[in-house]
């Protein structure tokens, strides 16, 4: 298993975790977060998502009334976040079952236990949300892997792993949080040659200009900060990262926002992206790109 070095829980023996008040903030979101939008549906199957979802629904999830209604759409919906995961797994290129995984921003750990049980691998999962660390470590263990799938409070900037020790790094719907040459720096140093990373991202359409009203509503809304889509291209490029799929999600992932907005568990940020996907100023992408450094 590869172990971080030189750290203690509060981070590098001479750097903390948290380095700056915007990621103290994030810290602060994702430690106090107990959305019904997230827990109710991991609490469908104990694989807890915090991202979106892709696919049609079944209208017929609509049709039911009071609480079977409620709980139809949010099965439904976590039917669709799965899908998501399961279809970010199928861009890992080649994968031996003793190759090891890093989930950076890992949440509360469902895409690592999917990832753990469908290559057998060990999987690495860093968050900067302890609290979201421990739940995650928890869940390991009732789930009897927690052997191989282990969560670390770690920064993904700066995680301590040993160089070339992972052959798959995946981000999901996390690298709206950090710098993305200094977040890719980092998986170069950390990624075998020959590596893949893969990536679920919603990104702003800077081709037809800046930043929309809604995807600042996004951000407002979840204290992000979502980059425009070339500079993705960009800072892989500059760091010897080679594209070797892209995948416009964005008409996928329309359905599940349409449901999510009919669904006891809206948050009022529905309408945001739906406004942002529709007028194109917003994109939900799937990225891999190799490691050629
Ligand atoms: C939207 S959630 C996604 C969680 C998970 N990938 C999933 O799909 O369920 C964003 C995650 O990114 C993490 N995060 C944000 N900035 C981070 C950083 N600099 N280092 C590590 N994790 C970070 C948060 O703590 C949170 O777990």
């Amino acid at each position: 298993m590869a172990t971080p070095r030189n750290r203690s829980s509060a981070g590098t023996m001479d750097r903390p975790v948290l380095r700056s008040a915007f990621q103290r903030a994030v810290a602060e979101y994702w430690d106090n977060e107990r959305d019904p939008v997230n827990l109710r549906l991991g609490d469908v199957d104990g694989l807890y998502h915090h991202h979106y979802g892709i696919g049609d629904y079944d209208p017929a999830v609509l049709g039911a009334s009071g609480s079977k209604r409620d709980q139809a759409i949010i099965a439904e919906m976590h039917r669709l976040e799965t899908a998501q995961a399961e279809l970010l797994l199928d861009h890992f290129g080649r994968v031996g079952s003793g190759d090891p995984l890093l989930d950076a921003g890992s949440g509360r750990g469902g895409t690592s236990f999917m990832a753990n049980e469908r290559f057998g691998c060990e999987v690495n999962g860093v968050s900067i949300s302890s609290s979201q660390v421990e739940f995650a470590n928890a869940q390991a263990r009732e789930r009897g892997v927690a052997d191989k799938v282990r969560f670390h409070f770690l920064n993904m900037l700066d995680t301590g792993f040993a160089d070339s020790s992972h052959q798959v790094i995946w981000t999901n719907e996390t690298t709206m949080y950090v710098d993305l040459h200094d977040l890719y720096a980092e998986f170069g140093r950390l990624l075998r040659g020959g590596g893949r990373y893969a990536c679920i991202t919603g990104c702003y359409n800077d081709v037809i200009g800046g930043r929309s009203k809604s995807v600042s509503q996004i951000d407002q809304h979840y204290t992000c900060n979502i980059h425009p889509r070339s500079e993705y291209f960009r800072a892989l490029a500059a760091n010897d990262f080679v594209p070797i799929n892209v995948i416009d999600l964005t008409a996928d992932t329309i359905p599940y926002w349409e449901l999510r907005a009919k669904s006891p568990v809206a948050t009022g940020i529905e309408e945001p992206f739906l406004n942002a996907y529709r007028e194109g100023s917003f994109h939900y992408l799937l990225i891999a790109a190799d490691y050629a450094g």
